[in-house]
């Protein structure tokens, strides 16, 4: 028998994933991952380096970070026992779904929406419900009300700023889907710090099947070092701990949160200027010929052209310039991504972009 007979089937149906890029090289005008374009300021990058030369490398960490527990405490004013730290908030989704999807469970997402949920689901043998966005990409909230009320989900995934869209729930609504107390509703604010939208966490006093998801790869430009954290009640806590690797925050990026939480100031800057880039962007956007722009609350936008997005994707491509082909999702055809960059990396992007669409 072949050793592929062993694989789950609902694995063998996946796809791996791969993110069309090139290495980073000078010139390169990256805007397709999301990324703050500004990495840690040299300075503090030496204070993060002091700290770890002088811990012990041959240890293991702690079992679960507790010294980056209790900073997210402090900085969320979130209680400690109702956070918990990984590798990434990638890692903390498949906690999440680990511990809650079986064969046959009912996993509810709008869509299109960011790819991860669907694939950790489907890992776990759960069933996709799906329910597509409106037509301009706003949260279509009573559809998925109704949906949660007619096929019972035992999750429901909100990613608010979503991503690939970009656009938000707003907390009053999220509340409207809390109330239904019928499934876990996992809210995932990878962006929440570039929208002028508020967080839903003002929700976890009051509703104990909420979990906000949150990451340090954005507005905190530690996309390379991978830490992510999530927000929710103690006792639901506890139980997600129990199927959640052990060991999986590293000294180094655990010491990195707590020295980017301590700076927060220059966090803050940062965000400021992306905030002001993005509207630069998406005034010479929406001033393009043949350009359909989206609002967004994030750090990038969504664009439709008339263009093929695999051609338009591939010029921009062949120029140096990295967007995100967005179009294999649903409801995106000739659309692509982009994030915003820094000032240079923008003017390029749109120009280049300008003249592709006359040509
Ligand atoms: C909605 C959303 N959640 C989570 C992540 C990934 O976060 P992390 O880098 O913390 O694993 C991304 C990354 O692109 C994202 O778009």
């Amino acid at each position: 028998m072949s050793f592929i007979n062993f694989i789950k089937p609902s694995v063998r149906a996946l796809e791996t994933y791969a993110v069309k890029g090139k290495p980073l090289q000078p010139g390169l005008i990256k805007l397709n991952q999301n990324e703050n374009p500004f990495d840690i300021p040299e300075r503090i990058k030496k204070e993060i380096f002091a700290a770890f030369t002088s811990s012990s490398w041959n240890r293991y960490p702690e079992t679960f970070p507790v010294a980056l527990l209790g900073a997210l405490a402090s900085f969320t004013q979130h209680s400690v026992d109702g956070i918990i730290a990984g590798n990434g908030s990638n890692e903390l989704m498949y906690t999440i779904l680990m511990a809650t999807v079986t064969k046959g469970t009912k996993v509810l997402i709008p869509q299109p929406s960011f790819f991860l949920y669907e694939k950790a689901a489907r890992v776990f043998d759960g069933e996709i419900i799906s329910v597509f966005m409106n037509g301009d990409f706003s949260f279509p909230t009573q559809k998925i009300i109704d949906a949660a009320l007619r096929e019972k989900p035992s999750v429901i995934v909100l990613v608010s700023p979503n991503s690939p869209t970009g656009q938000s729930m707003s907390v009053s609504d999220v509340e409207e889907i809390l109330k239904l107390n019928s499934a876990l509703v996992i809210v995932d604010e990878a962006y929440i710090e570039f929208s002028d939208k508020p967080s839903v966490q003002s929700l976890l006093n009051r509703y104990d099947n909420l979990i906000v998801l949150r990451t340090f790869s954005k507005a905190f430009s530690m996309a390379g070092l991978r830490i992510g954290y999530l927000l929710t009640n103690p006792e639901l806590c506890s139980e997600l701990l129990k199927p959640k690797i052990p060991f999986t925050v590293n000294n180094f990026s655990a010491a990195t949160a707590m020295t980017l939480m301590k700076h927060s100031d220059v966090v803050n800057e940062r965000i400021a200027l992306i905030k002001k880039q993005k509207t630069v962007m998406w005034n010479a956007l929406r001033a393009m010929n043949f350009v359909e722009t989206f609002p967004s609350d994030s750090n990038f936008f969504i664009f439709r052209t008339p263009h093929e997005a695999g051609t338009l994707f591939q010029k921009l491509f062949d120029r140096n310039v990295l967007v995100r082909d967005v179009s294999s999702y649903p409801m995106m055809e000739r659309t692509l991504r982009v994030n915003v960059g820094t000032e240079e990396e923008n003017s390029i992007f749109l120009s280049t972009l300008q003249t592709l669409l006359r040509g």
